[in-house]
């Protein structure tokens, strides 16, 4: 996601764009730009890699004047973060500018339909696109900016909010959104408009959300004009804010953490977004379709991660061997880089990393490279040095993870790994079609049931608050439920400072069950799958010595919910994917744990986002 602003109105308008982008840049920070129409009619575009800092350096010097101008944060997702791919885009004539938060899906058709009429690329983002297209329009057709951008957006696939800027208009500004954010706050004689009101709660509380496929028309000191794709006049509401700054940033949750959370049906469905075909029934993972081959003939992939991100490689180590038969070993990156490890020229290595930027896994990646491997990585930052140190591999569009525990970039790499474990089993002939389209279709559904899984939030609450004063927690599960027992270890040590160790189940007889007493909460995942009944005599096993269960279980189980003190029923799915959702309640437990003990949720002690040093 990127962060759009734009001002129009009686006010020196590159201030109000500096300090809104500044407040959007927890929606993406890898490039920023500006444009401001001066009093003469200069049209002046600033933009450039980096962050909002960067950009006031590289303009410090120049004119910035005008009261009108458009800013972008951006968060890439087509084309790397650098200078040509940032915000604003120019039309072919540069008279017309553009800022642009989404995807345009068919942007790649319309492109080759523009070049055939002359038209002439810079970049490589879909943004260009559509601004190229408007002017199109809008000069072949003979339309005014708005008419123009209504007719463009009646062509395009996708979600967008934009801005349109025309230098030879210096009093009109065109809004449209569909699928990402808008608002537009209607001053005394300005109007403002951004991604969220974090940049415009400090100059007026009138706001109007704009609502999916309307334009707005605006035009300095008359009134709001909005109309729809079919070109007509509908009404708005102005609305008055209440929510306080701060808040806003957070979309209205209290901590990054829980927003994040709570964005994982949408996280995961975008990384799945352009994959997973349920028309023609087909996963196609960019990543993989360019090393197919390697695929086919691999002896052994290796996974090298650290700490959330290697969990999802555990994970990994299952879905890729139970579904593509390829032997996986799943690595710390610390370990492996220091380990003079044995790595063959046909191994096939697979960094995971949210940031892109994590040291010891950016190392093992260069020590891979050094021994001829085939180096791909997982990564949720477009750009990052992981992403570009790789041989190729596939992004996570989960969007910023802002909190340093990490929840929705665990579970859209849990996604992404799953669709490439099934892409190249089919690549290699291991699964049956009908299971491969079982797994295919319930992936599809996955998304929603995160969003059943997230309504037990009160109930995840109490459990929280039974326990918040315990010293320590164990963690259990079988199987492929077994990373995520180490996960939701992870994320209660992290962010609330309760000591817990997660375990695979079958483990607590060789040790662990000598620490089970009435005072040892255990968190257990149990749900119906092949280890159910091996789980279930686990339980059995700390029940017997006065442990204190609290269960996941698939909705509808009346087995363990008699044996349990605590069960929280979430709902079926194939076994292979029940971490994608069994994992939420442990993030919940671990949210309100901290914050019932006082801890600073979204910045932990001693704790980094990105541990880009060793
Ligand atoms: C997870 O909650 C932690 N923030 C941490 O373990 C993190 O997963 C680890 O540092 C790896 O970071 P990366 O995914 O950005 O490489």
């Amino acid at each position: 996601m990127c962060g759009i602003v734009a001002y129009i109105g009686k006010r020196e308008a590159y201030p109000i764009l500096i300090k809104g982008l500044q407040r959007l840049e927890y929606r993406g920070y890898d490039s920023a730009g500006v444009a401001m129409l001066n009093a003469k009619g200069d049209l002046n575009v600033y933009k450039r890699k980096g962050k909002v800092t960067d950009l006031i350096e590289f303009a410090k010097d120049e004119d910035k004047s005008g009261n009108i101008g458009i800013g972008h944060t951006r968060w890439a997702t087509h084309g790397e973060p650098n200078d040509v791919n940032s915000h604003p885009h120019y039309s072919q004539s540069k008279n017309i500018v553009m800022i642009h938060n989404g995807i345009i899906e068919n942007y790649a058709s319309i492109k080759e339909g523009l070049k055939k009429r002359g038209h002439t690329f810079l970049s490589q983002t879909d943004t260009e696109v559509l601004v190229h297209l408007i002017e199109q329009i809008k000069e072949h057709e003979g339309m005014k900016l708005g008419h123009a951008v209504i007719a463009a957006l009646n062509q395009v696939i996708g979600a967008y909010s934009i801005v349109v800027m025309d230098k030879n208009d210096p009093d009109t500004l065109i809004a449209a959104k569909k699928g990402s954010p808008m608002v537009i706050g209607i001053g005394a004689d300005d109007f403002f408009i951004a991604s969220d009101a974090s940049p415009i709660i400090e100059y007026t509380k009138n706001v109007v959300y704009l609502e999916d496929e309307q334009v707005a028309i605006i035009r300095r000191g008359k009134e709001l004009k909005i109309r729809n794709l079919k070109d007509k006049e509908v009404t708005h509401y102005v609305q008055e804010l209440t929510l306080e700054l701060e808040s806003i940033e957070k979309g209205g949750y209290d901590h990054f953490m829980l927003k994040e959370i709570y964005e994982q049906p949408k996280s995961v469905r975008d990384s799945m977004r352009g994959r997973l075909n349920t028309t023609s029934g087909l996963i196609t993972v960019g990543g993989i379709v360019d090393h197919e081959k390697k695929f086919e003939k691999a002896k052994r992939i290796i996974f090298v991660a650290c700490g959330t991100s290697w969990h999802a490689g555990l994970v990994g180590e299952y879905l890729f061997e139970e579904l593509a038969r390829i032997p996986v070993e799943v690595e710390y990156a610390s370990e492996f880089r220091y380990r003079n490890p044995i790595i063959y020229q046909d191994d096939i290595v697979i960094a995971i990393s949210q940031s892109g930027e994590t040291a010891d896994t950016l190392a093992a990646i260069e020590l891979a490279k050094s021994k001829g491997a085939t180096v791909l990585g997982v990564c949720n930052v477009v750009g990052s040095s992981i992403a570009r140190a790789t041989h190729g591999g596939s992004y996570t569009h989960a969007g910023p993870e802002i909190g340093v525990a990490s929840t929705k970039a665990f579970t859209a790499q849990v996604t992404v790994l799953t669709l490439m474990a099934l892409h190249i089993a089919k690549v290699r002939g291991t699964l049956t079609e009908s299971r491969y389209h079982q797994l295919l279709y319930e992936m599809e559904t996955i998304p929603s049931k995160i969003e059943e899984v997230l309504k037990l939030n009160d109930q995840i609450k109490e459990i929280a608050y039974a326990h918040k004063d315990t010293n320590n927690a164990l963690y259990l599960g079988r199987g492929v439920s077994f990373p995520v027992a180490l996960e939701g270890a992870l994320k209660l040590k992290e962010i609330s400072y309760i000591h817990a160790e997660g375990y695979p189940a079958a483990e607590m007889k060789h040790g662990p069950i000598a620490l089970i007493d009435e005072a040892m909460p255990v968190f257990v995942i149990a749900t119906k799958g092949a280890n159910y009944e091996k789980v279930v005599s686990n339980i059995q096993e700390v029940k017997a010595r006065k442990g204190k269960i609290i269960a996941v279980v698939t909705a509808g189980d009346k087995e363990v919910k008699e044996m349990a003190d605590i069960s929280i029923e979430i709902p079926e799915t194939d076994e292979l994917l029940v971490p994608l959702i069994s994992v939420i309640p442990w993030q919940l437990l671990s949210y309100h744990s901290a914050v019932m003990r006082g801890c600073n949720v979204d910045q932990p002690r001693n704790l980094a986002k990105s541990v880009t040093v060793e």
